[in-house]
């Protein structure tokens, strides 16, 4: 349904995030007519340029990231009218008395996407404040890295509760805005199917896998500071973890599922000193080769030496009685053999095989586990994994066959980028896909510990040739307790 018209100013209005991924979004969300005449969309950045200037600068965005079809490039000129330039400096209070007698106002809702560092939130916070463009419609959107551990994560989230309420604080993690990970929420309560099954009795283990073929490029001072346990685990895969591992909620509300992914993250056991070599492992790439490309390695990007891990594989556990022995493990990296992430839930074995016999005739009829394969991207599907009959008269054979679901094939159409869910939410006030200010404490509690660990064992991380599956040591993880990790049989 189409939104009222209403107010977003992005901060960093020219960089890499909004002219990739906002920008994009809110145009898609134009085009099928949920923003509509009178909204207005205010950029902000230090450079000095005209209204036409910045609309040029998006012009030439969308047509490299928002895969336009022909119906769509229809609505670009009425979308970029919405568009506004207006330079700001954060620094002194000069323009910003001009932008608030344009901008201020409660009748309309107004969100301000801070799409800047996150030394800069506070800041912003507070010229927004003293120059009167806080009301209880306005609702601000802050991007990861919310600090880099639990202290100043703190001090971010302290800062911005001082101007707003907990209520009008977005805080984004892009991986809860996409389908196939809501799909995660439909797939297990709204089937009948899995909910009895979901627990340590039937299910062996689960692995998370969010594997990148891209390096870090130009974004390598930003991801030297951070590595992947920052940048990847301490968000977007904790929360997978945590749609996974939740108790059912008893509603949709953002609460209800938030306290549930809260209890998680507090039931997560603690990966300490004494057992950080066990649980973990840290890569980091070194030059080799991704789809036949030869690239070089992290620190060659770099232009330097450097600990940080762009590889993380974990062996998580939730201490509760759902989850009890039953192994998370989880892995991210940049630089991987392939793109794909993807939720493998392994059931347990049958109790009692009568195909014995079968196995020595023909080891592939031996009996494999269940699986629940979510594949988050790409080719966005879910795969059930089950033994089947191979047909034909001359005896029993066995083959592990998955029911295949393929979204492409049973929805069709364009797939909706997170954001553009994302930002709609935020424009109505939904807060179920953001996160609240506990979870991000909580998420830090687990996470500080393991570089604590890390750091006092001064290893460096293991190195791994580009495009291939990390290093040999997150096999090993996994294979030391008899499993391995999952790969796609067709
Ligand atoms: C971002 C990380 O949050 O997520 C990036 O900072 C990473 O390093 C990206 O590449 C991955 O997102 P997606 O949607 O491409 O899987």
């Amino acid at each position: 349904a189409p939104l009222a018209p209403f107010d977003l100013v992005i901060f960093g209005g020219t960089g890499d995030l909004a002219l990739r991924k906002l920008l994009p979004a809110l145009f898609h969300r134009y085009a099928d007519g949920q923003i509509v005449a009178g909204t207005r969309i205010v950029a902000i950045a230090r450079d000095t340029q005209s209204d036409e200037d910045y609309r040029g600068r998006v012009r030439d965005a969308l047509a490299k990231f928002a895969n336009l079809d022909a119906r769509e490039s229809q609505s670009v000129e009425g979308f970029l009218s919405l568009l506004l330039y207006r330079r700001l400096d954060l620094s002194s209070d000069s323009g910003w008395p001009e932008f608030s007698a344009e901008f201020a106002g409660d009748e309309r809702v107004r969100v301000f996407y801070l799409a800047v560092g996150p030394d800069l939130f506070g800041v912003v916070a507070d010229r927004l404040q003293s120059h009167g463009l806080v009301s209880p419609k306005t609702r601000v959107v802050v991007e990861k890295p919310l600090g880099k551990d639990g202290v100043s994560a703190d001090a971010i989230n302290d800062a911005l509760a001082r101007v707003f309420a907990e209520t009008q604080i977005f805080r984004i993690d892009h991986y809860l805005g996409k389908e196939t990970v809501q799909n995660l929420t439909a797939l297990r309560f709204g089937n009948a199917l899995f909910e009895p099954l979901w627990k340590a009795e039937h299910i062996d283990h689960v692995q998370i896998t969010v594997a990148e073929t891209v390096g870090v490029e130009s974004r390598a001072p930003y991801y030297d500071k951070s590595g992947a346990l920052r940048d990847m685990v301490q968000n977007h895969l904790l929360q997978l973890l945590c749609l996974v591992a939740m108790e059912p909620p008893s509603s949709l509300a953002a609460d209800a599922i938030r306290d549930e992914k809260l209890k998680v993250l507090r039931a997560l056991r603690p990966i300490v000193n004494g057992n950080a070599a066990q649980s973990t492992v840290r890569g980091q790439y070194k030059a080799g080769a991704v789809d036949g490309t030869a690239v070089p390695g992290y620190a060659q990007e770099l232009g330097a030496q450097s600990l940080t891990e762009t590889f993380v594989a974990i062996k998580a556990e939730v201490k509760n009685w759902r989850w009890a022995g039953v192994p998370f493990y989880l892995r991210t990296g940049k630089r991987l053999g392939e793109r794909v992430s993807e939720i493998v839930v392994t059931f347990r074995q049958v109790p009692h095989s009568i195909f014995e016999d079968l196995t020595d005739q023909d080891p592939s009829s031996r009996l494999q586990p269940n699986k629940l394969v979510l594949r988050l991207q790409p080719d966005e599907g879910v795969k059930l994994w089950l033994m089947n009959k191979v047909p034909g008269p001359g005896g029993l054979r066995l083959r592990h066959v998955p029911l295949d679901m393929s979204f492409a094939a049973a929805f069709g159409g364009r797939q909706a980028d997170a954001y553009e869910r994302l930002l709609m939410d935020v424009v109505r006030g939904n807060p179920m896909l953001f996160m609240r200010r506990d979870e991000v404490d909580a998420a830090w509690k687990w996470i500080d510990p393991i570089r604590a660990a890390w750091a006092a064992g001064a290893e460096a991380p293991r190195p791994y040739t580009a495009g291939s599956w990390g290093p040999s040591a997150a096999v090993a993880l996994i294979e030391r307790d008899g499993r391995t990790w999952h790969e796609d049989a067709g």
